[in-house]
């Protein structure tokens, strides 16, 4: 290994990543696939993999893998890692976390001059978040085959670049996109850690826990098209406003997750063609729906398609609901758990375990292989947002934490 302990350190490895794709004006992220800032977050990858003599490739669906190689390998490789894209303005831990921990722990077991009897592989998931191309975990999801590819390639950004035309200036070839059962079988196990978006592991006084599982949630476009005329001659009652069934799509939303005990968003809105003083042609919001079960999902998001429907025909205005993406309920798997809570209690970490609302590509690939995330306090409590944080101390408990595992699941 060419890199000394300190380069692969926690603080000096999360220092180097941290300044690629934040915006100075907000202090948020904005590292989206297939982007300049992504291509910088690539490079950050590859070189710190090579720093720690790992090899590195890049799957057919974009998805980059670290490999610790290992010769005559006792069974399938261990995977960790997580995401390095971002939502708008989104926070530094969401995803980075995952992938610096992973880096610095295997710094840590190769200090420790431990030699793994099975491969250890970090990834880094393509567009995770679904921030530009809108379908969360596509890189996982088009790994385990749950996505069409076809489908994937016509998926567009708000500028109208498709998927297939965004991977092709990236220099990958979109016609290779889809499952990869090859690589699948290549894994034995994955763990994700991820920064806690919540303050559960706060108010327990502890630093790391392990998932449980992850409400089945989903993401809804409504398009609410009606007739654009002059905002200061046109009559009330003669108007087509698609804001209004908008806006009242919005509150009965939230209405209908707090019945429900469960969630609901509208956190992105298109209103067209968005001059002050005209009555929209037409607005576009996503619905980001979760719930603890998928019954209560679908119901949940029955009340709001239909009380939509109502406003809709009230104003006059046309609705159309699509499913974007759906993702069913999690179980980790049980075993997998519990062997990380042993490994856990044996490095001396008391690690509960916490249901979560948010997703992850360990969630998809759960449906293939067994699974498992470790979270790692988060102080602020809040993610998605430019003031999610873990402190120094949380994320070397990470570390320490993801090491363990690691020795645990790719030891002799
Ligand atoms: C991913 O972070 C999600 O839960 O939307
Ligand atoms: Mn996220
Ligand atoms: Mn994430």
């Amino acid at each position: 290994m060419s890199a000394g302990p300190g380069r692969a350190s926690f603080p000096s490895l999360w220092a180097s990543l941290l300044p690629i794709g934040r915006d100075d004006r907000t202090g948020g992220y904005r590292r989206y696939s297939w982007t300049q800032e992504d291509a910088a977050c690539r490079r950050w990858f590859t070189a710190t993999a090579a720093e720690l003599a790992l090899r590195t490739d890049c799957d057919r669906n974009g998805n980059l893998w670290a490999w610790w190689d290992v010769e005559n390998p006792a069974g399938p490789a261990v995977g960790t890692g997580s995401h390095l894209d971002s939502v708008p303005d989104g926070g530094a831990f969401d995803g980075p976390l995952g992938i610096v921990s992973a880096f610095a722990a295997i710094g840590q077991l190769r200090e420790r001059g431990f030699r793994p009897a099975r491969p250890i592989a970090v990834a880094a998931f393509a567009e995770e978040e679904g921030a530009r191309f809108g379908v969360a975990c596509l890189g996982s999801r088009l790994l385990t085959g749950v996505l069409e590819p076809a489908a994937a390639r016509r998926l567009a950004d708000s500028g109208g670049m498709t998927l297939a035309e965004a991977m092709t200036a990236a220099g990958l070839d979109p016609a290779l996109i889809g499952p990869d059962d090859a690589l699948l079988a290549s894994l034995g196990a994955f763990v994700e850690l991820h920064v806690e978006q919540g303050s559960t592991l706060d108010r327990l006084a502890a630093a790391i826990g392990i998932a449980g599982g992850i409400w089945p949630h989903g993401r809804w476009r409504l398009d609410f098209t009606g007739r654009a005329d002059h905002a200061g001659t046109t009559r009330l009652a003669d108007r087509r406003d698609p804001m209004l069934p908008y806006a009242e799509t919005v509150l009965a939303a939230r209405r209908a997750a707090a019945r429900s005990g469960a969630l609901a968003t509208v956190g992105k809105v298109i209103a067209e063609p968005g001059g002050v003083n005209a009555i929209c042609s037409s607005v576009r919001a996503w619905l980001d729906a979760r719930a603890p079960d998928e019954a209560t999902l679908y119901r949940m998001v029955d009340q709001v398609r239909a009380e939509a429907g109502e406003a809709a025909a009230e104003h006059a205005v046309d609705l159309a609901l699509t499913q974007e993406s759906f993702t069913p309920v999690v179980s980790f798997d049980p075993g997998l758990q519990g062997r990380i809570s042993r490994a856990l209690a044996g490095a001396g970490l008391d690690a509960p375990v916490l249901p979560t609302g948010a997703g992850h590509d360990a969630g998809v690939l759960a449906a293939r292989l067994p699974t498992a995330m470790l979270f790692v306090r988060n102080r602020t409590g809040v993610s998605h947002a430019p003031s999610e944080h873990a402190e120094p101390a949380d994320c070397e408990a990470g570390v320490t934490a993801l090491a363990a595992v690691l020795a645990d699941l790719a030891g002799r």
